[in-house]
């Protein structure tokens, strides 16, 4: 192994991070990851935290998980590639698709179309609404809508849909026919209004007149996030799910559960949709289907939608996929991360220790640049503030707090004025404890 400097070196020299500045790795050198075990990562220096991030809100089942790494070795051994377009295919691939439908079967999705990630299932999804629309007699449904604060992925569309401007800016012009209204953002919203319920409605509102503007024969879907992650942890009382997909339903307007981070157990809930009982149209996953293991994702088809595109001769050919969609090696490790995702039951334990976890946020508002604490299972958020009564976000302050944590034994996620943390679901209770522990530390340091 090279020695580090050597290694940042490199870094600054050739590698360009997502969402990074390629300027600014030299005088800020990101931390290299050498080793992981359980729910702690090691750095160059032989730092070891508790990885409060869960690697990139992924890593759910921690870095131990023997049966997903014996599935990976196992496969490549067996068969390390082979297509899975039409025409070819693999065990893992069918296995896997039932196993899918299995999982989503009570959300009436039980058709699964793979992907090698979260931004390519986005893409996927919004494509199949067009199409279905387009199967169903109805090809003037282009359009979509989705909320500020979003985060679909990079890709063209998801990147379209996405609702952070800062995201978007350096991209424009984006896919046209794409629009947005409020996030029930209880913190900053329009309105000034913290009530859930009564903000849920307003959105909801905003959402039906979007589509009744837009005229509905023109809108194709809606797609969110039940609990929005990257934008900050938002989340919804479970009853704006339902009244989105009754204001869906009213308009012959589809609705794409974007799942990719609370999928598999993260809110505490099997899926975010279950937890309103809620069906989607289309549902989004990937991160947990292999812990992060391996790179896949998926899109789940409904019945509703299945029927059109299998009982259509022609038009339901569907010319889109990847090299790596239903890549064997990915399958197996789905397969072996989804078993021990049901055998731990790990919803069970991100409701339990997330509840503890977000109380334990919830104290660190004595620390006065601290303007909000949400979450639900295990995906929380801090919001860093500079003035509490203006709300002034303090991104700034935020990411010297956060090295104090990382210092302190906590790898939490720095994100704009948020700091968020999404450890692996198999936390323990002590562990948790010292998330906030080592975040309580950073805030006195540097907060
Ligand atoms: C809700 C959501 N959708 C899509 C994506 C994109 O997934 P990927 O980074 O695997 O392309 C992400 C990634 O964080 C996400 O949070």
């Amino acid at each position: 192994m090279r020695d580090d400097n050597f290694l940042s070196e490199m870094n600054a020299r050739h590698l360009w991070h997502p969402f990074g500045h390629p300027g600014e790795a030299r005088a800020n050198p990101p931390k290299i990851i050498r080793r992981a075990e359980g729910v702690r990562i090691t750095d160059e220096a032989g730092h070891t935290t508790i990885d409060g991030v869960g690697g990139l809100w992924c890593v759910n089942l921690g870095y131990s998980c023997q049966p997903i790494k014996d599935a990976v070795a196992a496969q490549l051994a067996e068969l390390p590639y082979y297509s899975a377009f039409k025409g070819t295919t693999n065990g893992p691939a069918i296995e896997l698709s039932v196993e899918l439908a299995r999982w989503f079967g009570p959300e009436g999705l039980t058709r699964a179309f793979l992907t090698s990630g979260g931004s390519d299932a986005v893409d996927t999804a919004l494509k199949l609404a067009r199409q279905y629309h387009k199967l169903n007699g109805e090809p003037g449904r282009t359009k979509f809508v989705a909320l500020t604060k979003a985060y679909h992925g990079t890709h063209w569309g998801g990147a379209a849909v996405n609702g952070n401007p800062l995201f978007r800016a350096p991209y424009e012009p984006h896919l046209s026919g794409t629009f947005h209204v409020p996030s029930p953002y209880a913190y900053r919203n329009p309105w000034d209004e913290t009530d859930p319920e009564r903000l849920s409605a307003l959105c909801l509102r905003m959402l039906e007149e979007q589509i009744v503007f837009q005229d509905p024969a023109t809108v194709a879907a809606f797609i969110l996030e039940p609990v929005q992650g990257a934008g900050g942890v938002i989340v919804p009382p479970e009853s704006f799910l339902r009244g989105a997909r009754e204001i869906c339903d009213r308009h012959g307007v589809l609705l794409i559960a974007d799942e990719v981070i609370s999928g598999f157990g993260r809110t505490g809930h099997v899926c975010a949709s279950r937890r309103s009982g809620v069906r989607p149209d289309l549902m989004t996953l990937a991160k947990a289907l292999t812990s992060g293991y391996f790179p896949m994702g998926a899109v789940m088809v409904s019945e509703r939608l299945a029927d059109a595109f299998e009982h259509e001769e022609t038009g339901g050919m569907i010319p889109t996929g990847y090299t790596y969609s239903g890549h064997p090696v990915g399958c197996a490790a789905a397969l072996a991360c989804l078993a021990e995702t049901e055998r731990l039951k790990v919803w069970e334990n991100a409701a339990s220790t997330g509840a503890r976890v977000l109380a334990g946020l919830e104290g660190l508002r004595r620390h006065a640049c601290v303007g909000d604490v949400r979450g639900i299972g295990l995906m929380c958020a801090l919001e860093i503030v500079s003035d509490r009564d203006a709300k002034t976000a303090d991104p700034a302050r935020a990411g010297r707090i956060f090295e104090a944590a990382y210092r302190a034994g906590a790898m939490v996620r720095w994100s704009g004025a948020n700091l968020v943390v999404s450890p692996p679901l198999t936390l323990t209770p002590a562990e948790g404890d010292a998330i906030v522990a080592a975040l309580d530390q950073g805030l006195s340091e540097a907060g």
